[in-house]
C-alpha cells in the first residue's frame, strides 16, 4: 500500500531501508518516551523483517509504513489492529509514529498520521483509533491533539522506560470524527 500527502509518501518498507531507519531508530532522542530503542543494527533488521512479514499477511492486521520525503525515509508510522474486536463486531486499531530528530517540528508527523487515520476509517472501516503516549512527550500529545483525538484516560505507572515507571495518556477518536465519551481524564 502507499499513501500520498501534500509533502510525503508513506510506503512499504524494503530491506534496503536499513541505513535510513537505523539513523533515527538508533538515536536515543527518538526513544526517550518509548519502550523500544535505541536500536542495535540487529534490532533494526528485526524491525524491517517484522514489517515486511506483516505486510504479506492476509488479512493484514499491521500496517507499518516508511514516511518518505523527496524519496528519503525520514520516519515510520504504524496502524495496528487490536486483537480483540470492538462493539458489534467492529474493529479498532492503535496508531504510532517516529521521525528522525532532524525532521521534528515541521508538521510531518501530523500530516502522516492524518493520512493514516483517513486510511483506517475509510479503507479498513475501523470504528475507533487509539494512541498512547507519555505525559512528558509533549510533542506526541501535541500531534494527537492536532489530529482531533481526545485524551480519554490516564494509566498511572503504566510503562517502565529507562528505569522509571511512567504514566500513559490514552487518546482516541471514533469513526465520524467524534471522540469517545471521556472517562478517568485528569482535569
Ligand atoms: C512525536 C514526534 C513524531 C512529533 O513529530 P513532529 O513532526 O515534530 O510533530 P508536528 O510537527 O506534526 O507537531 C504537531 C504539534 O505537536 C506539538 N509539538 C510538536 N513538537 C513539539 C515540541 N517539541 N514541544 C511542544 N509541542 C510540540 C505542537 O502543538 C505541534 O503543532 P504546531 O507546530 O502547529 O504548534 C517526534 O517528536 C518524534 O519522533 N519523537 C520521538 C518518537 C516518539 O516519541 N513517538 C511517539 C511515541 S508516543
Amino acid at each position: 500500500m502507499e499513501l500520498t500527502t501534500e509533502r510525503l509518501v508513506l510506503r512499504e518498507y524494503t530491506l534496503s531501508d536499513h541505513a535510513a531507519v537505523h539513523a533515527f531508530a538508533s538515536d536515543p532522542r527518538t526513544s526517550t518516551f518509548v519502550e523500544w530503542g535505541p536500536n542495535s543494527e540487529q534490532d533494526t533488521r528485526d524491525f524491517l523483517n517484522f514489517c515486511i512479514d506483516k505486510a504479506a499477511e492476509a488479512p493484514r492486521r499491521s500496517h507499518t509504513l516508511a514516511i518518505t520525503l523527496d524519496g528519503s525515509v525520514i520516519g515510520s508510522i504504524g496502524l495496528t489492529l487490536n486483537t480483540r474486536g470492538g462493539r458489534h463486531g467492529t474493529q479498532e486499531a492503535e496508531i504510532g509514529y517516529t521521525l528522525h530528530p532532524d525532521r521534528w517540528g515541521k508538521g510531518y508527523a501530523t500530516e502522516a498520521a492524518s493520512a493514516m487515520l483517513h486510511f483506517g476509517f475509510s479503507q479498513l472501516h475501523l470504528s475507533r483509533i487509539t494512541a498512547a503516549c507519555r505525559p512528558e512527550n509533549v510533542a506526541s500529545a501535541g500531534v494527537l491533539q492536532k489530529l482531533g483525538m481526545a485524551q480519554v484516560g490516564r494509566l498511572e505507572n503504566d510503562r517502565l522506560i529507562n528505569g522509571r515507571w511512567l504514566d500513559t495518556l490514552v487518546f482516541a477518536v471514533d469513526a465520524g470524527g467524534s471522540a469517545p465519551a471521556p472517562h478517568n481524564v485528569d482535569t
